[in-house]
């Protein structure tokens, strides 16, 4: 598997946009309009400006077979936001942020940077339309960098030089996966990329993940849900929340309150984020490498 070296300095303002031109009838280059893209549905559903109308209809597709999927997105960001909050204020300085998407409201490095103003941020997304965006958008912060590079090729992403611009392997550092896991099949095997995520994170490290699963759903639902997103040329695994606790499995402990549903009073989570009517499918939690837990400990 391959990752482009693309990458760029990430600056301030999200509010402008090459979706503004596209408007006006020119399609950036490298954005495929047509085919329904995961990143720029799910800017939809967050309420973002950066979509077109396939990636419209096939996240409306999705929200009929998932009515709470809007809420699902939000609660996964606040989730996200807090998570980041937490690590900062435990002493991260540095964050990479895998399958972090388009740029949103309350980004990773607007969230680190408003508790540790000298946080460093890399994004790193395999679609080159997070890279179109982002390019124009971010600029004059020289601790944010963007990355095209893929988390199936984990041993490539700590050697990109972007990376190593910002981030010492010998600090603490935390990864964030949001809303990715269920992206990748079992073929892909993501228990292996969390290994070796494991084993390249010194003292002090964490992952922040969450991911889509499929407790309390039914087969009709997992499987229509699982096609919307075929048509946009992308894959989504159903896996219950168990099958995800076995894909972490032991290398990793929990931050307290552990992995859990991203709604409700979680990490302080605000209780605006509470999703009363939504099944608790999707999870999110702090892993932090279990054996320099054990370490000090001992
Ligand atoms: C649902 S969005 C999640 C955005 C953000 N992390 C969040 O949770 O709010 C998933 C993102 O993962 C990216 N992605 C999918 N497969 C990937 C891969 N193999 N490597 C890197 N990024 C990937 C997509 O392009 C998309 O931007």
């Amino acid at each position: 598997m391959s990752s482009t070296s693309s990458g760029s300095a990430v600056h301030g303002d999200v509010t402008a946009s090459p979706f503004t031109s596209a408007v006006h009838g020119k399609v950036p280059e490298g954005v495929d309009p047509i085919t329904p893209n995961v990143a720029r549905m799910y800017d939809y559903l967050l309420g973002g400006k950066n979509h077109w109308p396939a990636d419209r209809e096939a996240a409306e597709q999705l929200l009929k077979v998932a009515p709470w999927g809007r809420e699902a997105a939000r609660s996964n960001r606040v989730f996200l936001g807090r998570a980041v909050e937490a690590v900062t204020a435990d002493g991260v300085r540095l964050f990479i942020d895998i399958g972090s998407g388009l740029p949103t409201q309350d980004n990773v490095h607007e969230v680190a940077q408003r508790v540790q103003p000298g946080a460093s941020v890399v994004y790193v997304d395999i679609d080159p339309v997070v890279h179109v965006h982002a390019r124009p958008i971010l600029t004059g912060n020289d601790s944010t960098r963007v990355v095209q590079a893929d988390v199936r090729d984990i041993d490539a992403i700590p050697d990109h030089p972007d990376v190593r611009k910002l981030i010492d392997f010998e600090q603490p550092i935390a990864v964030v996966m949001g809303a990715l896991l269920h992206l990748l099949t079992d073929a892909d095997d993501p228990a292996d990329i969390l290994d070796t995520l494991q084993e390249a994170l010194p003292p002090g490290s964490a992952l922040i993940f969450s991911y889509a699963c499929t407790d309390d759903l039914e087969e009709g639902t997992i499987k229509e849900a699982t096609s919307v997103y075929s048509g946009a040329a992308a894959t989504m695994t159903a896996r219950s929340s168990a099958g995800f606790r076995r894909l972490v499995g032991d290398e990793w402990t929990w931050r307290e309150p552990g992995l859990v549903p991203v709604r409700g009073g979680r990490l302080d989570l605000d209780d605006k984020a509470l999703l009363p009517d939504m099944a608790a499918n999707f999870f999110g939690g702090v892993a932090l490498p279990r054996r320099y837990q054990q370490r000090e400990a001992a």
